[in-house]
């Protein structure tokens, strides 16, 4: 299953420019969040993913790396970096950054030496036909901006040339095998980049789009998967402490085929996980499963998510997240009652829970003109809320020199006030975070089970190891007969749940962990 510290690994995922700025230019920065460490400590986490922090024109927010092996300037510098490591390890934290492997900017030294028309040891770097008046087989591609003739192809933005990994089955000259030269250099290349950080104190990597590396792959994505577990075994061998995760969202190939130790549970449309928080996207409006009183059913969660779980779990960990830089803050449409609930069950869900910085303040999803290809995406990116102080305590700029305005409410939620409230969703959250820590039960490996999902009078019932727990998100009471609650004890509670006997009382909006039978 990897690394064993992952078993009561809780996720931090920050985005750097967003966190905090530490040289007042209105951008997050390293040594901002060096600052910050004894924060994300005392929230409990012990485990963070930086997004990508290395040189980039910025057209994708850092997605399009211009080079894999340097710090962008604007975060600081590699020894910030190493700094980093160091100081987060001191406090407890492991530190995953941000690895892409199926494209680079079109600005990488890479790309711009395959883009001659010369032939080159990096020509075969990324995909590229041989003429430019032709296409790319129906997929995105760029034709007539270079020397070269030649359509290169797209693996998102146009900024975003696809690197060469080759294809499955190659049916035409200009396809690459994967395991032709050029394919098994770029893998090589990767490796090389993944080493070069392990080295200097990284603890391993999130994965952007790891299902995208070998084209024309098949549904089992054998060729792209074969590619990680070269990959894995690499790190099996020579970084045994170090994880990845993917970006996949897709555990039977993600965990059980290609290796990975976590698969995030992404808010695709309609998967069980969406259903929790984000069924707005769906037509018949919202009826997310935490949304008060919105008709949902935490079967729509169960019906995707059992069998997933029960496939992979001697092979990996399934990564719920709270949201992540892609997606619509879950305070969007939740209020904070409803979002206590909703974290309630991401943190005592097995695998390795994530959570985006600000979702533990309830920081709103915001209107914002779209930043460095965030689009829709910006909204969920503005700077973290620390306090009342100028622009939040984020920077010490002026505030419209930030990387993106923040939330101008009077209302807006920071942590210093939370932190002074024990009500508050901030204190909440350490508290969740807190008792998974301190049952093992309630960790990554301790088995789930269905207990009660007859949710007409009844709450939802899960048993997690020897404990069992209840969620009620609805306004209504409900209540659960069972004689496995008898001799039980309340060890958390939101709301106002009780337990006398055999007999469980949920009140409305509640929430409820059962101490193990006496
Ligand atoms: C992933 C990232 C996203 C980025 C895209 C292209 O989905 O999470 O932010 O734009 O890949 O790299
Ligand atoms: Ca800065």
């Amino acid at each position: 299953m990897g690394p064993s510290w992952l078993k009561d690994a809780v996720f931090y995922e920050i985005y750097p420019q967003s966190f905090q700025d530490s040289n007042d230019d209105g951008i997050g920065d390293l040594q901002g969040i060096i600052r910050r460490l004894d924060y994300v400590a005392e929230l409990g986490c012990n485990a963070l993913w930086i997004n990508p922090c290395f040189d980039s024109p910025f057209m994708d927010a850092g997605y399009d790396v211009r080079d894999y092996k340097l710090v962008a300037p604007r975060y600081g510098t590699n020894d910030d970096l190493v700094q980093l490591f160091a100081e987060a390890h001191a406090r407890g934290i492991h530190v995953l950054l941000d690895l892409v492997p199926g494209h680079t900017s079109d600005q990488h030294p890479w790309f711009k030496e395959s883009a001659k028309a010369d032939p080159n040891e990096y020509s075969a770097r990324y995909i590229w036909t041989d003429e430019a008046l032709w296409g790319m087989e129906g997929r995105p591609y760029i034709a007539g901006m270079t020397e070269r003739s030649g359509a290169y192809m797209l693996n998102f933005f146009a900024s975003q040339p696809a690197l060469n990994y080759g294809w499955l089955d190659p049916y035409k000259h200009w396809m690459s095998a994967t395991d032709s030269p050029e394919a098994r250099a770029t893998i090589e290349a990767m490796k090389d980049v993944m080493r070069f950080w392990l080295d200097q104190g990284c603890d391993g990597f999130r994965v952007d789009m790891a299902d995208s590396l070998v084209k024309g792959d098949d549904e089992c994505k054998s060729g792209t998967c074969a590619i990680w577990r070269e990959i894995r075994a690499m790190m099996d061998s020579d970084y045994p402490d170090a994880a990845l995760v993917s970006e996949w969202s897709n555990p039977d190939l993600a965990l059980c085929s290609a290796g990975f130790h976590m698969d995030f549970y992404l808010d695709h449309q309609r998967n069980g996980y969406n259903t929790l928080l984000r069924d707005y996207e769906t037509e018949g409006g919202d009826h997310s499963y935490f949304l008060c009183d919105a008709g949902g059913s935490i079967r729509r969660f169960l019906d995707d998510y059992l069998p997933k779980y029960e496939r992979s779990r001697d092979r990996g960990y399934i990564s719920f997240i709270t949201c992540n830089h892609d997606t619509p803050r879950p305070a969007r449409t939740l209020s904070v009652a409803e979002l206590k609930l909703a974290y309630a069950l991401i943190l005592t869900m097995p695998g390795v829970p994530f959570i985006y910085y600000g979702d533990e303040i309830g920081m709103r999803y915001l209107d914002l003109r779209t930043k460095e290809g965030g689009y829709q995406r910006t909204g969920s990116r503005s700077p973290m809320q620390w306090s009342r102080d100028k622009n939040a305590g984020f920077s010490g700029a002026p505030a419209e020199q930030l990387y993106l305005p923040q939330d101008a409410s009077a209302d807006a939620p920071c942590v210093s006030e939370q932190l002074a409230d024990a009500d508050s969703l901030l204190s909440e959250v350490r508290r969740l975070v807190a008792l998974r820590h301190a049952h093992e039960d309630l960790q990554a490996d301790a088995p789930f089970e269905v207990v009660n999902d007859n949710e007409r009078t009844a709450p939802f019932v899960y048993r997690r190891g020897g404990l069992l727990l209840a969620v009620n998100p609805s306004s209504a009471k409900k209540t659960f007969e069972d004689s496995a609650l008898v001799g039980r004890e309340l060890v958390y509670r939101i709301g106002n749940p009780s337990v006398v006997g055999g007999r469980l009382v949920m009140s409305g909006q509640s929430f409820a962990v059962l101490s193990t039978q006496a």
